[in-house]
């Protein structure tokens, strides 16, 4: 049996920078989900296929060539780790990912990756529908003011000219999405301990999930 870290939150919580170094500290394999579904978002936009032909989504699915390699993710054998960060990618993502033929084939991927290795793995229904069996459930929150503030910083710092409220106004519009979708909605299982990070630094969230977690190996 592998060892299963499970790790949700809403945009912008740091959980993916948690769950990194997590990974890197225990010597488990990493995947941030949420960069799988940007990666298709981004091939369903370049190759302009309309969301509501299911066939074309059929195909997209069926020819999803996706490597995840030392933090890098490739499409097609293209590096589009920077890419799909993109805001045009964010304000597409949310909605791309409510298709329910998406969500399947994600679903069982993510599922095949956990059984295979020790894993930590960070996204919005990772507690409850793709490792509910997990050892370890953690829901990583912060305000919303704080959590556009640190995407803002992010992007600023790789050069984005985009405005401090348009970052908060697509956080606010992304959660509602993927908190009211009708599958695999981005909810706190009842078994998950919750950490604001509000008022934390990356290091004190990470020393502090690291010691509930070695507490119990
Ligand atoms: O984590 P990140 O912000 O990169 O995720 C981008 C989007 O992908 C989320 O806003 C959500 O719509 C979708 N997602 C999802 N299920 C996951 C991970 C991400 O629906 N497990």
């Amino acid at each position: 049996m592998t060892i299963k870290i499970a790790i949700d939150g809403p945009a912008g919580s740091g959980k993916s920078t948690v769950a990194k170094i997590l990974a890197k500290k225990l010597n488990f394999v990493y995947v941030d989900t949420g960069a799988l579904y940007r990666a298709i978002t981004y091939k369903i936009l370049k190759e302009g296929i309309n969301i509501n032909e299911k066939k074309a989504i059929l195909n997209i699915i069926n020819n999803f060539d996706i490597t995840l390699k030392s933090e890098r993710i490739f499409l097609d054998g293209i590096d589009i780790t920077e890419e799909i960060r993109k805001p045009y990618i964010s304000q597409n993502v949310s909605q791309i990912s409510q298709i329910p033929e998406i969500r399947e084939f994600m679903v069982k991927l993510q599922k095949e990756l956990a059984n295979k290795n020790n894993i930590v793995m960070d996204g919005r229904d990772i507690t409850t529908v793709v490792m509910p069996d997990a050892q370890f459930k953690f829901y990583i929150t912060a305000t919303e003011e704080v959590r556009a503030k640190r995407r803002y910083n992010e992007l600023k710092a790789n050069n984005f000219n985009i405005s401090f409220k348009d970052i908060l106004n697509e956080i606010k519009i992304r959660d509602k999405m993927d908190m009211e979708r009708s599958i695999a909605p981005l909810k706190i299982a009842e078994d998950a301990i919750v950490v604001d990070t509000s008022d934390m630094t990356i290091d004190e969230v990470t020393n502090k999930l690291y010691d509930i977690i070695i507490k119990q190996l």
